[in-house]
């Protein structure tokens, strides 16, 4: 495991929460902010990004729109690394209460995560779904629906013992990576009233699971 800037990170704890016996962690248990972290060069923005409170423009978002404009972006990288994009998207689900751009800063990070871990080609595939069940959401008795977006891909997976610290400020295992792109998720989905799950199998794959909350 490695982080971007050494020397910074003394006394950061995890932003995310190992659950016990598994590889599987949820994300938006607690969040620290670094004043310090932030640095020059191309991690400045990311980082000014992760730093600077969000306004977020909250309106009805078809999501489905968001990861058309994402996978659209992102199509030469697929073609290029030979990877198939599969879309099972639920034709039922409802507009989301969301930030468009700041949503679509999360799904064109997880995708090309996701590329990014598959340089030997294969699937990924993005899943949508509605949340079945009601959540008690906050600390009050408000009840929200939720949709759940999956970002599944057959590529590298992440070692057991980096996925407690994926959603931490500047850490990569990549030679050229950030380490920011998780963390603006991270904070993102956060400040929307969601989650960020996460499943990965070293050697075999990764899943990246984000609930957001349904328009009224
Ligand atoms: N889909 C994925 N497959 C494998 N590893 C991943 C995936 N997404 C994230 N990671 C791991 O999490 C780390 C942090 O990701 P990120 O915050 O986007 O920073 P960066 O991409 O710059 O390394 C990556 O370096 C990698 O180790
Ligand atoms: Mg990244």
């Amino acid at each position: 495991m490695k982080f971007a800037t050494p020397g910074r990170h003394q006394g950061r704890r995890s932003v995310a929460e190992t659950l016990p016996g598994s590889r599987f962690i949820v994300a938006g248990i607690c969040q620290h902010h670094d004043s310090r972290s932030r640095s020059s060069g191309q991690t400045h923005r990311a980082a000014s990004d992760l730093s600077r409170p969000t306004k977020l423009e909250l309106t009805p978002v078809n999501i489905h729109e968001v990861l058309d404009d994402v996978l659209l972006l992102e199509t030469q990288a697929a073609d290029e690394l030979s990877i198939t994009v599969k879309k099972r998207f639920d034709p039922s689900l409802p507009p989301i209460r969301g930030d468009r751009a700041q949503l679509t800063q999360v799904f064109l990070n997880l995708v090309k995560n996701a590329l990014q871990a598959m340089s030997g080609g294969g699937p990924l595939t993005v899943t949508t779904r509605v949340e079945t069940d009601f959540h008690i959401r906050g600390q009050g008795s408000d009840r929200s629906r939720l949709i759940w977006v999956d970002i599944e891909d057959e590529g590298v997976g992440i070692k057991e013992d980096d996925l407690p610290h994926i959603f931490s400020p500047f850490f990569t295992t990549k030679n050229s990576g950030t380490g920011l792109g998780l963390a603006v998720c991270y904070r993102i989905v956060k400040e929307h009233g969601g989650l960020i799950r996460v499943e990965s199998v070293e050697g075999k794959g990764t899943t990246f699971r984000i609930s957001l909350v349904v328009a009224n």
